[in-house]
């Protein structure tokens, strides 16, 4: 299998370039400002550039897009760069996608919910609160509606290994392992399922191998607000100082509503796949301070 993973410099797309690779596949990944190991440049926002690497001769069986704009509140002051960002892109990507006839995969999020009834079920009715909310649920419309057999999977929350460490967990590590001290506002009135980009990577492999087609809520067992993960990483780093400050969203002032009662329900994914197991926020923390 021949996939071009757009975004492969990030998070869910390092990891996802990483593990088809171990698993076989033929991979190829792309960056835009952050050049890593094995990538090569792609700007979706220019699909003529002359210096983006020519995925059409390269002749991908799949397109995976995990390029995106996802600062939400940044998304919510700036509409227009937003759409460009998330909405443009996309459409772009599908014309490469019809081009080469690849099937095409794309990352949504759970802030397609207003979050006053979750966890959310595939066929849950959606109703974005923010910018970023809208433009995610317009790009995967779009690509389910014009990419035969395209798959959308819908994920929150997501930490684990990246080169930049820049998810809610990698920094929280960071600053213990430096030895700052931390000063947590945090609200505890905001509800997901963290969700290990390596797990997420497995399951749109298993996904993608067995041609499935879609919508797809992928997120661990983990359930819980933005201080209980928080406490539940430092507790791995019992010397580390901290402040907390719990707060309700209200109270922050961000530009952009959330989703409150956020998170995931994957019993679809899991009555097909019964015996895939994700990890867990404990599982992950426990892995990687091994020693420490
Ligand atoms: N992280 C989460 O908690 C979360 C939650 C829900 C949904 N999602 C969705 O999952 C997907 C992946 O998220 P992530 O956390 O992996 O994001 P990320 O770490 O910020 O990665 C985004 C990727 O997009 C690339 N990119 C940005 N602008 C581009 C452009 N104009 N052309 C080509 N590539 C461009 C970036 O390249 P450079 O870095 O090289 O510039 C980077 O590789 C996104 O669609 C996001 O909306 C993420």
């Amino acid at each position: 299998m021949k996939v071009f993973i757009i975004g492969a410099s990030g998070l869910v797309g390092s990891n996802c370039q990483k593990h088809f690779t171990e698993q076989g596949w033929d991979v190829k990944g792309s960056y835009f400002s952050y050049p890593t190991q094995g990538t090569v440049f792609y700007n979706t926002l220019d699909p003529a550039n002359a210096e983006n690497f020519d995925i059409a001769a390269w002749k991908p069986d799949i397109i995976v897009h995990c390029g995106a704009l996802t600062h939400v509140d940044y998304c919510e002051t700036h509409e227009d760069e937003s759409y460009q960002k998330t909405v443009q892109s996309t459409i772009n990507i599908i014309a490469l996608a019809k081009k080469c006839s690849a099937r095409m995969v794309y990352l949504s999020t759970d802030y397609v919910f207003d979050g006053k009834k979750g966890p959310y079920k595939e066929d849950d009715p959606v109703n974005p609160v923010s910018v970023y909310g809208r433009h995610k649920l317009e790009a995967e419309q779009l690509v389910l509606k014009e990419v035969l057999g395209s798959l959308v999977l819908r994920v929150t929350n997501v930490y684990g290994n990246e080169l930049r460490g820049k998810n809610f967990i990698a920094r929280i590590i960071d600053q213990c392992r430096n030895n700052q001290k931390l000063t947590l506002k945090l609200p505890y009135d905001q509800f997901a399922s963290p969700t290990n980009a390596l797990d997420i990577a497995r399951a749109m492999f298993v996904l993608l191998h067995d041609n499935k087609k879609g919508i797809y809520h992928i997120g661990s067992t983990d359930y819980m607000n933005r201080i209980e993960l928080a406490l539940r990483v430092l507790q791995y780093f019992p010397k580390a100082e901290y402040d907390l400050v719990p707060m309700n969203t209200a109270q922050l002032q961000q530009p952009a509503a959330r989703p409150l009662i956020g998170g995931f329900i994957r019993s679809k994914f899991s009555s097909e796949y019964p015996v895939f197991l994700f990890g867990t926020v404990d599982s992950y923390l426990s892995e990687i301070t091994k020693g420490y």
